[in-house]
């Protein structure tokens, strides 16, 4: 069958690598897809991924058996409900079930209702009501933009003074929401399950690294690094993780009427009371799907397909018995405005070293020559035994390439780097 995958980061490009080696996959199509998946793949730069009709109208005019879809954006604009409508097979939930990951006060009002453990939060509206919870509340506080303001991220203020600070710019923007929550503690971890509307099928967790800074510094990114399996979540663990919070969720949404489809990515903090719900998101990972797809044993098209017919009962995911780690390389200035432009080179050389190179911001200039157009613009993923020889092989390999707008984190996978050589 031929597949459409729409999106143009290294998490597609990383999809767009496992879904080219399927038996099952004729003819690969990418939406808008990006240099890195010109060997692999159609690209079509100009079908507009945020319009289902049109998505809908191309799949069906070339015959496409599955659909894909990588970003959240079209999924919350209803791409996959336009497919639905058209009869075309689709990995990805609906418009009604994205809300998960669209709006944290959906989220919230699930857990309450199912007992889902997720940090106490309470909303605001207005400036007076949220100063005067936020400086009775414990420290530290957790202050995140929610509605029209969101997007300008989540603070843990150690202090009330930098709580109010943070409200005080949250809502000098007209119309601001925002969510004033207990602070969880402990390791966190983005944990990957299937779902078919009625059967999970529990993938792997991961760890990202959130902060732009080498120790976790710095202001929050995309996710500048990860590793995976996340051994600091252990069997035990993960089967709490399934009954305690996203067998409940599952059921909520079907109970709703807006059964969950696709990949529920969860992010789980590791409390000494057990897992707790951060958020939901409705998407792969990015980097965290570039581990997991390096991991995978199974044929990745034959379970999205599974997943779109709702038959994941009938397959199962089988993983490499070793470690993967992603460093990205992003653009100097991420995550605030990055340098555009700057010509990358040695990526053979660097491939040539083993590990694998997945582009994200990447154009071609006029002459062909591949340039950085983005924040995050390389992932570099290596494999080993332990993290620390998978990290050391995407390290290596990076020294192979020249781009001099890039830079990375030298200290991706530390925490359990530091567990390993405690362990041996
Ligand atoms: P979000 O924007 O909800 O994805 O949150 C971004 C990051 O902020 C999360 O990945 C956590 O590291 C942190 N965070 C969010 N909510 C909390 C919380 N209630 N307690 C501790 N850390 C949090
Ligand atoms: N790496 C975190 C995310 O994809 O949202």
């Amino acid at each position: 069958m031929d597949i459409l995958l729409l999106g143009s980061g290294g998490r597609e490009h990383a999809l767009a690598l496992k879904l080219a080696q399927s038996p099952l996959c004729a003819r690969l199509l990418v939406a808008p897809g990006n240099p890195g998946m010109e060997k692999l793949a159609t690209l079509l730069p100009s079908l507009d991924i945020l319009d289902g009709d049109a998505v809908a109208e191309f799949a069906r005019a070339n015959g496409v058996g599955l659909v894909v879809v990588g970003p959240e954006a079209p999924l919350a604009a209803g791409v996959a409900d336009a497919l639905n409508a058209a009869g075309i097979p689709v990995f990805g939930p609906s418009a009604a079930a994205a809300r998960l990951e669209a709006s944290k006060a959906f989220t919230k009002a699930l857990c309450d209702e199912a007992d889902i453990p997720t940090a106490r939060y309470r909303r605001f509206d207005g400036l007076e009501p949220a100063l005067a919870y936020s400086n009775a509340h414990a420290l530290p506080v957790v202050v995140k933009a929610d509605g029209l303001a969101a997007g300008k991220g989540v603070t843990v203020a150690a202090t009330h003074a930098e709580a109010e600070a943070v409200l005080r710019e949250l809502f000098a923007e007209p119309g601001a929401e925002v969510v004033i929550e207990e602070c969880l503690v402990g390791e966190e971890v983005s944990f990957f399950v299937l779902a078919d509307g009625r059967t999970a099928l529990p993938l792997l967790a991961a760890q990202d690294h959130k902060r732009v800074g080498d120790g976790d510094s710095g202001p929050n990114t995309g996710g500048m690094g990860a590793y995976a399996p996340a051994r600091v979540f252990t069997p035990e663990l993960q089967a709490r993780a399934m009954a305690d919070i996203i067998e409940p969720t599952l059921a909520a949404m079907a109970a709703r009427g807006t059964p969950f489809t696709g990949v529920l990515f969860c992010g789980l903090m590791l409390t000494a009371d057990g897992p707790k719900l951060i958020e939901y998101n409705v998407r792969f990972g990015d980097p965290e799907c570039q581990v997991l797809m390096a991991l995978m044993e199974s044929d990745l098209a034959e379970i999205l397909l599974a997943g779109a017919q709702g038959r994941l009962h009938t397959v199962e995911a089988r993983w490499k018995p070793e470690v993967a780690a992603v460093v990205v390389v992003a653009a100097r200035g991420y995550p605030g405005t990055p340098a555009k432009g700057g010509l990358i080179d040695g990526l053979d050389e660097a491939g040539a070293t083993g590990a694998t190179i997945l582009q994200a911001g990447t154009s071609r200039d006029a002459e062909g020559r591949l340039i950085a157009s983005g924040g995050r613009v390389l992932g570099v993923v290596g494999t080993g035994p332990t993290v620390a020889a998978a990290t050391g092989q995407a390290y290596a390999a990076i020294k192979s390439i020249s781009f001099a707008d890039g830079f990375c984190r030298a200290d991706i996978g530390w925490r359990e780097i530091a567990r390993e050589r405690a362990a041996s």
